[in-house]
């Protein structure tokens, strides 16, 4: 019911738009230093999915016009890129300087990459110091009805993401990402963590040239939030997980909890609150960048608290509403993926591989409702011999992996539902896409 009957292709739709962000996000990216600006794009080297840049793109589409300053921020941005050219002010497209970096080490490790990546590497040799540039004729066209702030910002969404993946191979001690081999394995754990905080310096400074304090104050609350998601889920999954001490010391991390003690676990299901922990560190760590970046490019395209309003609501709440739901269907489906898929298809670790970090996901959680024995395993977090091996045949024999499933699903119709309150347009309809299928993905 209420299906729509054009289906606008987000990748047909933007795909001269993402070529420029991929040549953008290469040129934001240039170091003087080799070894930092050959780790800080490896993870660009291969076709990634670019969801979220596409979704801040698509939903600039699908709200420009709608506020009623959206002429007056046109001619402002217009107005900066007259300046720039005429080489007065900064422009959001002005390069981002490039310090000079003293060359101190042992080339051998780039030279071993780079043979590793003979092929792909070619696709980002261009000159780092050149400028990332939204063409002057494709702002004036508009055709695309895209603010170059907004360009600017999709990037940034894309840079905040990467960042955080070579962060999180670190932590997850991943062989592989993006069918190669993960950062951490071919540089180190010590660069890739400073190539991920490089990215995020980038991504900073980047962010602080749209101009608009109110973006610049979301994103920085997702940077706050990614961290907040991360340790929750290091930490286990009982809310007071904190005000119970760190636990044993002893096991996989020395932050090991806690999820409750075992006694409480034994012949019982997972309690409400387990389930809303995870859910709130589902939004924290992968729903709050979709959902945020959403809001702002509505704001960037003038979209105010009291401006901007669609049959009484605030396009920025219709915006972020789409990001929070997507973005939780979108980690269901990569949790549930985590068992049905294999390793080869995901081309990242799978298999059960958040089992052997000691995670326990949403598939887990509901086979421990179905098999009250898991709730043990789940509170070890599956550290003893054979622990993995046992609780990953009672989540396959459960129907951890279909509720998983069905809860993503409710989530997609909820990010459905939330663009239903904008008017129709083929980005809308491309926005619908995505949320359907995100269902249907098998990487
Ligand atoms: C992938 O999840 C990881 C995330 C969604 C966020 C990770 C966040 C951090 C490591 C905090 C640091 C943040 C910044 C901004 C540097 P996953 O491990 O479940 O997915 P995977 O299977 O793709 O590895
Ligand atoms: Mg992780
Ligand atoms: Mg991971």
């Amino acid at each position: 019911a209420g299906q729509s009957v054009r289906v606008a292709d987000p990748l047909k739709l933007l795909s001269s738009e993402l070529s420029f962000l991929r040549q953008n996000i290469t040129s934001l990216l240039g170091s003087k230093h080799p070894a930092l600006d050959t780790i800080a794009k490896y993870y660009f080297r291969a076709e990634g999915k670019h969801v979220r840049p596409m979704i801040v793109l698509l939903m600039s589409q699908a709200t420009n016009g709608l506020s009623p300053r959206w002429t007056e921020v046109q001619q402002r941005e217009m107005d900066r890129e007259q300046q720039r050219r005429e080489g007065k002010g900064m422009g959001v497209d002005e390069p981002l300087e490039q310090e000079e970096v003293l060359m101190d080490e042992n080339p051998s490790m780039l030279e071993r990459a780079k043979d590793l990546l003979r092929n792909p590497m070619a696709a980002f040799s261009s000159s780092p110091s050149s400028s990332p540039s939204t063409d002057a004729s494709t702002f004036a066209s508009s055709s695309a009805n895209l603010l170059p702030t907004q360009r600017r910002l999709a990037e940034i969404t894309e840079l905040i993401h990467v960042a955080s993946l070579l962060h999180d191979d670190v932590i997850d001690l991943a062989a592989t990402r993006r069918s190669a081999p993960s950062a951490p394995s071919l540089f180190g754990n010590k660069l890739s963590i400073l190539a991920g905080d490089f990215l995020l310096a980038r991504a900073s400074l980047a962010l602080s040239r749209l101009g608009s304090n109110e973006v610049v104050e979301l994103v920085a609350s997702v940077l706050a939030n990614l961290v907040e998601g991360e340790v929750m889920q290091m930490k286990g999954n009982v809310p007071s997980a904190a005000a119970n001490g760190a636990g044993s010391a002893a096991g996989k991390d020395s932050a090991r909890s806690t999820i409750v003690s075992a006694s409480s676990l034994s012949g019982r299901g997972p309690t409400p609150e387990i389930f809303e922990h995870y859910m709130r560190k589902t939004y924290l760590k992968t729903a709050s960048l979709i959902a945020k970046s959403a809001r702002a490019t509505t704001i960037l395209g003038g979209a105010g608290s009291r401006q901007g309003w669609v049959e009484g609501e605030a396009v920025k709440d219709i915006a972020y509403e789409y990001g929070r739901n997507l973005g939780i269907a979108f980690q269901l489906i990569d949790d549930m993926l985590d068992f049905t898929a294999s390793a080869a298809e995901l081309g990242k670790p799978g298999g059960g591989a958040d089992l052997k970090l000691g995670l326990a996901t949403a598939p887990a959680l509901y086979a421990w409702d179905e098999f009250p024995e898991l709730g043990e395993l789940i509170e070890r977090k599956f550290d003893r011999e054979g622990d993995v091996e046992r609780a990953k045949h009672l989540i396959l024999r459960s129907s951890g992996a279909e509720r998983t499933f069905a809860l993503a699903e409710e989530h997609s119709n909820a990010a459905i539902e939330a663009l239903r309150r904008l008017p129709e347009s083929d980005a809308r309809d491309a926005l619908e896409k995505i949320a359907r299928d995100v269902l249907t993905r098998t990487k």
